[in-house]
């Protein structure tokens, strides 16, 4: 299946897995599940929301995390601070990055916006070296997209 197809189809399966549930966990929740058992080669996807001016770890599946990261801080305070999405091909060479995983070779971390402010990220992990490309932020930002009209 090529990555559009493959995307396709987990927006349709993401719109029905969230129809008619608001809350902001259980959405969370069930999303970082069907990302993590649908997408290869991940070794941790979740989310990160914004509490008072950092990042706070939010629902994931995968090893446990450190909890907060500052803005501009790592990949995903990086990717908070830019509001764009960053691709990292080998995370060695990212300065900054924060290891919580050792197994974790590539990652992707996405800006999740609600009403046009920052409201978190969502951090896809791979022990994969250049797992994500741009076909995979275009696929998940639309998937964030989703999830973000799922929680009004
Ligand atoms: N590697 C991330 C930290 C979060 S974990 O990967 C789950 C970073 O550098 O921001």
């Amino acid at each position: 299946m090529s990555k559009s197809d493959l995307y396709d189809q987990l927006a349709s399966q993401l719109s029905s897995l969230l129809a008619g549930e608001h809350d902001l966990i259980a959405n969370a929740a069930n999303f970082s599940s069907l990302i993590f058992h649908s997408l290869s080669d991940l070794n941790w996807a979740g989310f990160y929301f914004l509490h008072d001016g950092e990042l706070v770890l939010g629902p994931f599946l995968g090893k446990p995390a450190c909890v907060r990261i500052a803005i501009g801080q790592g990949v995903c305070g990086t990717a908070a601070a830019k509001q764009e999405t960053v691709i990292v091909w080998n995370v060695h060479e990212f300065p900054g990055h924060i290891a919580c995983d050792s197994a974790s070779n590539s990652e992707i971390v996405v800006p999740i916006f609600k009403r046009d402010q920052l409201f978190g990220v969502l951090d896809l992990d791979s022990h994969a070296l250049s797992r994500f490309d741009h076909d995979d932020g275009r696929g998940l930002e639309r998937l964030v997209d989703i999830f973000v009209k799922s929680l009004e």
